[in-house]
């Protein structure tokens, strides 16, 4: 039987309607910004497989780094022992993010970072007696797929089946161009019960929403707002982190510190699984007491595997390259000038772009994850050896910065061609 076969007698994929779905491609390969298929036929990555492979795939200074790690320890209980590439990265990570920021704490992915901010938050004002245990979140936000945080999450399809389980939480509007100000009243009458415990955004853009993307000074003023009503900040850089959006961190665009940041995706070069939440000294402080009950009871088995921080640690190397910092101005530098060109595109609206992230959609009447046209765009893009994963009719390049500017200029072309659907397709 052939791997596709195999797969689909004891495979379940993720966000994939089983019924439907059309077979999945089966890769054996990949290198750069290149995934092979069985028959050696060439991808070009330009999502990064769901936002994590920022240098690529099979990058060799992050696969020798592996090697060298799982042959010198594998795992080790990370309650009671510690071990070099934790404390390493703790400390490397501690010297890029935020100032404020002061200590680490590891899990495996990026719901489990939000899940231990959120519990963070709630417990630092618990520990203290206070009585703040509100979140407020951005209506269309997503934070993954925990139940923490799928209730910071949007309220959509998909978590409906889950309603009645989600915790209650104060929405307010993305601060859009246009909606800044009812965003900053909205958050202000919230502040003014003064329950709030905290506020989980992701900072600049917001990805499964559709790329939407806010101003920095909007966002600076929703944190300064927060501050002065004691309402802790928590800046989810699940996958704006690590130079995607043209600076190392999103945070980087701001004045103000979150008290908490959120990190996974990118940390490992997308090579191991990894989630990381770090806080600020006084989140930590009220942790400490001689009174067990004030400590932060959590942890996953895989908590700061040591593959996983070798993994990041190479990633973190390859990041602070000159190389990767020019690779990021390039890649954006290329975005501009194709959105440049393509204004007066017809079939395409409402182009936007922050750092190596653009998006824009397919003019078909409904802007919507549902929208038909959807399957249409990814399996015309995947037939011309592109993989690009459109989030219903929004169309967006994340691509791995090693992509070449040759590599590049085939994703958008095949962007360009998609002008045929709509001849093809004339009810779209
Ligand atoms: C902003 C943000 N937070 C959290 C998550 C959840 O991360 P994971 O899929 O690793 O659980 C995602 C995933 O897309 C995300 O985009």
């Amino acid at each position: 039987m052939d791997l596709v076969s195999r797969d689909k007698q004891v495979i379940w994929h993720p966000y994939t309607q089983m019924q439907t779905a059309d077979p999945p491609l089966a890769i054996t390969r990949g290198e750069g910004a290149l995934l092979y298929d069985e028959n050696g036929a060439a991808y070009i990555d330009a999502v990064s497989s769901w936002w994590v492979n920022i240098h690529g795939h099979c990058h060799p200074y992050i696969a020798q780094k592996i090697a060298e790690q799982v042959n010198q320890l594998d795992h080790v209980i990370f309650a009671g022992f510690t071990h070099e590439p934790a404390v390493d990265l703790a400390e490397k990570l501690l010297k890029i993010l935020p100032v404020n920021q002061s200590k680490v704490f590891y899990s495996d992915n990026g719901s489990t970072a939000v899940e231990v901010a959120l519990k963070m938050a709630l417990q630092y004002w618990h520990n203290q007696n206070i009585p703040k245990t509100k979140i407020i979140a951005f209506q269309d936000s997503y934070h993954g797929d925990t139940f923490g945080a799928m209730s910071v999450s949007s309220r959509s399809v998909f978590t409906q089946p889950f309603q009645s389980y989600l915790f209650e939480v104060l929405f307010m509007p993305v601060p859009v161009v246009g909606r800044e100000q009812e965003a900053i009243a909205q958050l202000q009458a919230y502040a003014a019960h003064n329950d709030v415990a905290a506020f989980i955004f992701e900072p600049l853009v917001l990805g499964t929403a559709g790329m939407v993307m806010y101003e920095p000074n909007v966002l600076d003023q929703l944190l300064q707002n927060c501050r002065e009503h004691q309402i802790l900040t928590i800046a989810d850089e699940v996958m704006t982190g690590f130079g995607r959006t043209g600076r190392l961190f999103a945070c980087d665009y701001l004045t103000q510190e979150p008290d908490m940041v959120c990190l996974s995706k990118g940390i490992t070069g997308g090579v191991m699984a990894l989630g990381v939440t770090t806080c600020s000294q006084t989140i930590y402080q009220a942790f400490l007491s001689q009174d067990a009950r004030k400590t932060f009871f959590h942890g996953h088995s895989y908590t700061a595997n040591p593959i996983a921080c070798a993994a990041a640690l190479a990633s973190y190397d390859l990041l602070l390259q000159p190389e990767t910092e020019e690779n990021i101005k390039r890649i954006a530098a290329q975005h501009q000038e194709f959105s440049e060109q393509m204004q007066d595109g017809g079939f395409l609206k409402n182009m936007r772009q922050t750092g190596t992230i653009l998006a824009m959609e397919f003019d078909n009447g409904q802007t919507s994850y549902f929208n038909q046209i959807r399957n249409l765009l990814y399996n015309f893009a995947l037939q011309h050896r592109v993989l690009l994963r459109p989030l219903g009719n929004i169309i967006y390049i994340m691509p791995p910065y090693c992509i070449t500017n040759d590599q590049l200029e085939k994703v958008y072309a095949v962007i360009r061609k998609m002008k045929d659907l709509t001849l093809v397709n004339p009810e779209l």
